[in-house]
């Protein structure tokens, strides 16, 4: 049956109406799928367009529409803390002590100690050469030092340092004096200054030797850093020999080869030692210095402990 030319054009009105209704009545859903539709299909032209040319895509590209995995990260080990070492605290020294071998407090005679009723503190470097060691401060009984045998002395031994700057003063006080100093007493053991403390008992009383003599441990002798001098014409102890023209000499310029005389007039309340003109002491030539420029005349007040005295006690 054939159409009329009429019923074509009804035909074709009808269809286009049917064509802009489908159109209209999108979702957004239908937006969105077809948008992703449209990406999808812009995807393949890039892709396809890629492959033909030859080209890579773009790794930006790429990853805008496919977001390419990244790896995993790697679980980086956990840092193991290192163990450090535990501060060990410094430990603090504890003095060890000479107990007094006579009890019931401490026993002055004329203003001097018997060094038997107190107790010393055992000093910890018997080999520093500025060591201090008198009543109060005890240097070990087994502590004996090197030793070799001192010029200018009639077989007495030092330790090597006090030994060769004995020669230097010895020169020295020679080529400026004339003089010719001599080492009557350097070292002592242990047991030579147990004797001399108590031979000194018995033959002065107990009141002078407490002034004059050292008790075992308390003495500079046993150190061999202690010298008892005088000139070779008159080799004894003698009080005065500090006041000769040698004395004179080695008290003024002593220091500098490093010693002090250790027991000066008018200082026994801190000595814990009545004068003795003939005793010096090597304590090296920077603490000889540093008293001489200083003015300190004792060991005790160099280092801050000078004796105790009866009313400090
Ligand atoms: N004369 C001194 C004090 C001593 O014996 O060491
Ligand atoms: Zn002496």
């Amino acid at each position: 049956m054939g159409i009329s030319r009429r019923g074509k054009l009804v035909l074709l009105v009808l269809s286009i109406s049917l064509m802009l209704g489908s159109a209209c009545g999108r979702t957004n859903k239908d937006v969105s799928s077809s948008a992703t539709s449209a990406q999808l299909q812009s995807q393949n032209e890039l892709s396809a367009s890629a492959a033909d040319s030859g080209k890579e895509i773009s790794s930006e590209t790429a990853s805008e529409e496919t977001p390419t995995p990244t790896s995993s990260p790697t679980p980086t080990s956990s840092p193991t803390p290192s163990p450090t070492d535990t501060p060990s605290p410094t430990p603090t020294k504890v003095p060890e002590y000479i107990e007094p071998i006579i009890t019931g407090g401490a026993v002055w005679y004329d203003g001097y100690v018997d060094p038997r009723t107190v107790r010393a503190e055992i000093v910890s470097n018997p080999s520093d050469v500025a060591v201090l060691v008198n009543k109060y401060y005890a240097s070990p009984e087994s502590y004996v030092p090197e030793l070799v045998y001192a010029k200018y002395s009639a077989g007495q031994q030092l330790r090597p340092e006090a030994a060769d700057a004995w020669i230097k003063l010895h020169d020295a006080c020679m080529a400026e004096t004339g003089e010719d100093l001599y080492l009557i007493s350097g070292y002592r053991s242990w047991e030579t200054q147990t004797y001399s403390f108590n031979n000194a008992i018995t033959r002065r009383g107990l009141d002078k030797t407490c002034c004059k003599n050292a008790y075992p441990g308390r003495s500079e002798h046993p150190l061999g850093l202690a010298l008892d001098i005088n000139t070779s014409d008159d080799p004894q102890i003698r009080d005065n020999f500090i006041y000769t023209k040698a004395g004179q000499w080695v008290a003024e310029n002593g220091y500098k080869f490093g010693f002090i005389w250790r027991y000066p007039q008018d200082y026994g309340h801190i000595t814990g030692y009545g004068v003795e003109g003939w005793h010096f002491r090597f304590v090296g030539v920077d603490v000889a210095t540093d008293m001489h420029d200083n003015n300190i005349m004792t060991l005790e007040e160099y280092y801050g402990k000078p004796q105790v005295l009866p009313n400090n006690e």
